[in-house]
């Protein structure tokens, strides 16, 4: 058994580190919000959308409670303007963290689960083709565990059988593809600023982004319970805004993402170099010169005898998370629903386990996760 030096386990994400960075200029912007007595509908939530929307290249920013809320309100807007209707089919891979099902369904629509590839983890264009139907509208793709999820092949069916392309950009916020970031792919995209997200809050938010002006002064109006103007609703819509703390640690935050997504690059090139094939199933890297195509939110490894290594990770004081145990085809929400043979994402599922990757992660912690890993006998 490897000893770690002083006894503390290797954290699988250490959310208290990461934010120790950001002081003092987070304990003075808090400072500043508190005495401001402004705490919502401000200006600092109004900055963070301009600053936001400069920064992933779109024209409009919505900012609101939290990711769930930013797809339902996409998909809720669409419904409105007529581009769906109840019972339309939206693809959506089978490879997600259930909140990508959910938003689809809590709409009256019907998810489509498309297998992903197995070693990007995302959706596979391929599986995509052959789900698409004459009720096919829209597309969530999910550029999922911070890889990019957009491709030629993609583009292609998007275009030939006109869907909305809709980002789930939750994990990949500062993902990049061929110059442009995710979030700006498609026709719109929720993005999700839960505290363990790369662009973390200190608590619950989200957003959107689009360069649709029509898209974007519906789903605005939708978070303010249906309204344009003060006490007059056209729509039903719903409450959901980012608060002016958040949005303050946000427009902290935010200038220093792409850093911590490089630092984020190194420790997954660390461990796709270091860590031997032989014993476990590492994730496919990115091609040469695509600076940020994976935003590394999580490093996952696929290993036949999980809880074995699991267990013997935690022996030797490394923590370690699965995403996800139960796929959402197979969640109990959805034991009415028959979504069809899905063997690849639930091979996944079995099989998937994450390590440590954060951007507060030691080198001599990486060094440690690599040998402990390597010296795995019970393959
Ligand atoms: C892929 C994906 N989509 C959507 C969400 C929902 O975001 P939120 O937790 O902010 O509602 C998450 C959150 O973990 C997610 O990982």
């Amino acid at each position: 058994m490897i000893q770690m030096k002083d006894n503390s386990p290797i954290k699988f994400l250490d959310l208290k580190a990461i934010n120790k960075a950001f002081e003092p200029e987070l304990s003075d912007t808090l400072l500043q919000i508190s005495r401001s007595g402004q705490y919502v509908n401000g200006e600092i939530s109004t900055t963070f959308e301009k600053n936001f929307a400069d920064y992933i290249g779109t024209n409009h920013c919505i900012s609101l409670g939290n990711g769930t809320n930013a797809l339902e309100l996409i998909l809720q807007a669409y419904l409105i303007m007529g581009h769906l209707k109840e019972g339309d089919e939206i693809l959506v891979p089978a490879n997600t963290f259930f909140a990508t099902f959910l938003a689809i369904s809590n709409q009256g629509l019907k998810p489509v689960a498309v297998e992903p590839e197995l070693y990007s983890f995302n959706i596979s264009s391929r599986s995509l083709e052959q789900k698409i139907t004459r009720k096919s509208r829209a597309l969530v793709l999910v550029h999922l565990f911070g890889r990019n999820a957009y491709s030629e092949e993609i583009r292609q069916l998007i275009d030939k059988h006109q869907l909305k392309l809709i980002e789930d950009n939750a994990q990949a916020v500062g993902c990049i593809f061929k110059g442009v970031k995710t979030g700006a792919l498609g026709h719109v995209a929720a993005h999700s600023f839960y505290p363990t997200k790369n662009l973390g809050a200190l608590g619950d938010a989200g957003a959107v982004t689009t360069n649709e002006p029509e898209l974007a002064s519906i789903i605005r109006a939708l978070t303010n319970y249906g309204g344009k103007e003060k006490y007059k609703f056209e729509y039903i819509g719903t409450h959901s805004k980012m608060d002016e703390i958040q949005a303050g640690v946000l427009n902290v935050k935010l200038p220093h993402l792409d850093k911590s997504n490089r630092r984020r690059t190194e420790i997954a090139d660390a461990y796709l170099k270091g860590i031997d094939p032989q014993h476990v199933t590492l994730p496919m890297k990115t091609g040469p010169n695509q600076v940020l195509s994976h935003t590394w939110h999580l490093f996952t490894l696929l290993v036949e005898k999980r809880e074995k290594l699991i267990q013997y990770l935690s022996q030797n004081g490394i923590e370690t998370a699965i995403h996800y145990p139960i796929p959402p085809h197979l969640q109990p929400a959805y034991q009415k629903v028959n979504f069809g043979k899905l063997p690849l994402t639930e091979k996944i599922h079995r099989e998937i386990i994450s390590i440590p990757l954060h951007p507060e992660l030691r080198d001599n912690e990486i060094s440690t996760i690599i040998d402990t890993i390597n010296n795995w006998e019970g393959k």
